[in-house]
């Protein structure tokens, strides 16, 4: 019933379009070359800022191109003040103790009431922000008010670097509901997986708590606390044994973006409710549609477990269910200090996961 493509797939549809032609674009049979060895979020080969948050190591030159994924550290985050966000991604070096979130696109606002707000202009796109930590399994609430005009989408998602996503969605006008989706991979497992729920007092005049429970055999979606939707791993594991359940490190982000523009498919602009009315007298008044969050508190799954001293996430090759193996380490996430993986023989390599089984740690790094 309801439509929806991957965010990942609709963002860099909009990158796309202003993408500069000449560059290497990759992907599942094409990988990055040695001269711009990272595949970035959206399908272009490149060093430095691609190698960090998004980069593809599937679709890189090698498992070991992209830079290794700053590990979960449970934390509520609050948008009182912005000393910890990187008003521009470009300039990110990696350094996950010096920023919590970096701005991807648009612009984040601050307001006297110490919340953010995520800004959508006629001209800018939209806005979205990615936290500099990946969470594999945890528990994050975001705390938020959504926006409420047709064609605008307020989004809650985890987002990893092979594109496992969950999401919280809020289209347009429904502002007493909220939408449910998840992919593997950047697919839908099942053609009908994304659903509604409803009843909320409107999400535009009020915060809610919208939580992702990501854990390793169960993914729960809840509103203020209360589970809306579970999904188990069994449920989305086929006869031949291929997981479709999200199974890899992932960032959180926040983003207001624009569906109902003409650029879109018409599934798309109907899913957000129609095309953006720039005439609206709240874009008017404000200058830009926005989405309010006051904080985003993340319970990593993996904290105890991991050993002291632990930094990094890396990916290894792919097991027989299809989802690679992702091991913790101590590898440095900051390019530059110390050289893009040039760590990685004297790095430790502490555990491996993959669907939830420890595997032999030798096989790890390849
Ligand atoms: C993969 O990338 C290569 C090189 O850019 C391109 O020629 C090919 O068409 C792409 N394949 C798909 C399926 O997009
Ligand atoms: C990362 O940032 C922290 C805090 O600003 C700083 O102390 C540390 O030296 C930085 N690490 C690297 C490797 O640059
Ligand atoms: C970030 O910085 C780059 C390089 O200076 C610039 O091209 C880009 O427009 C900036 N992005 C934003 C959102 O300001
Ligand atoms: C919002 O940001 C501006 C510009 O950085 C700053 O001058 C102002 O003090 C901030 N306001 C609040 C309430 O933090
Ligand atoms: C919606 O919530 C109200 C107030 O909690 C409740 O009375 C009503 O039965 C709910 N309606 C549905 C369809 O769940
Ligand atoms: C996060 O901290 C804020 C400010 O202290 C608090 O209001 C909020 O309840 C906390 N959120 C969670 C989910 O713990
Ligand atoms: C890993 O499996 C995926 C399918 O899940 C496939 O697209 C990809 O090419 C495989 N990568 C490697 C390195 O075998
Ligand atoms: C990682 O741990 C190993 C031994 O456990 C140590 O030799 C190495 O220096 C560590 N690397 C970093 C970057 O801390």
């Amino acid at each position: 019933m309801s439509f929806k493509l991957s965010t990942a797939i609709v963002l860099g549809l909009i990158a796309s379009l202003s993408a500069v032609s000449a560059q290497q674009t990759c992907n599942a049979t094409t990988q990055c070359g040695t001269a711009a060895p990272c595949c970035s979020e959206f399908g272009f080969c490149g060093t430095d800022s691609f190698c960090l948050g998004g980069c593809n190591p599937l679709w890189s030159k090698s498992l070991t191109s992209c830079m290794p994924e700053p590990v979960c550290q449970s934390a509520n985050l609050t948008f009182t003040d912005f000393s910890r966000v990187l008003s521009n991604a470009t300039y990110f070096d990696g350094n996950a103790t010096k920023y919590d979130w970096i701005v991807n696109s648009g612009t984040l606002l601050n307001s006297t009431t110490g919340e953010a707000a995520l800004i959508l202009t006629e001209t800018n796109g939209g806005s979205r922000i990615s936290s500099t930590r990946y969470v594999h399994y945890g528990t994050i609430t975001a705390r938020l008010k959504t926006g409420r005009w047709a064609g605008v989408v307020t989004a809650f998602i985890t987002m990893s670097d092979i594109k496992d996503e969950i999401d919280w969605e809020f289209p347009g006008t429904q502002t007493t509901e909220g939408q449910s989706n998840f992919f593997w991979q950047g697919y839908v497992p099942n053609p009908n997986d994304g659903a509604t729920h409803g009843n909320l007092t409107d999400t535009f005049s009020n915060y809610h708590d919208y939580t992702i429970d990501w854990q390793q055999d169960t993914l729960t979606w809840l509103i203020d606390g209360n589970a809306v939707r579970t999904l188990k791993r069994s449920d989305v594991t086929g006869s031949d044994g291929v997981s479709h359940y999200p199974s890899t490190p992932s960032r959180v982000q926040l983003s207001v973006w624009p569906a109902g523009i003409s650029q879109s498919a018409q599934g798309t602009i109907d899913w957000s409710g129609g095309l953006i009315n720039f005439d609206d007298p709240d874009y008017k008044a404000a200058g830009h549609f926005y989405a309010l969050v006051e904080s985003v508190s993340i319970t990593c799954a993996d904290s105890k477990s991991n050993p002291a001293g632990a930094t990094s996430y890396v990916f290894g090759t792919n097991t027989s269910s299809f989802n690679p193996q992702v091991a913790v380490t101590n590898e440095t996430t900051v390019n530059g200090a110390g050289s893009l993986r040039a760590l990685s023989a004297g790095a430790s390599v502490w555990s491996a996961l993959v669907a939830g089984a420890a595997l032999a740690l030798g096989a790890v790094l390849v």
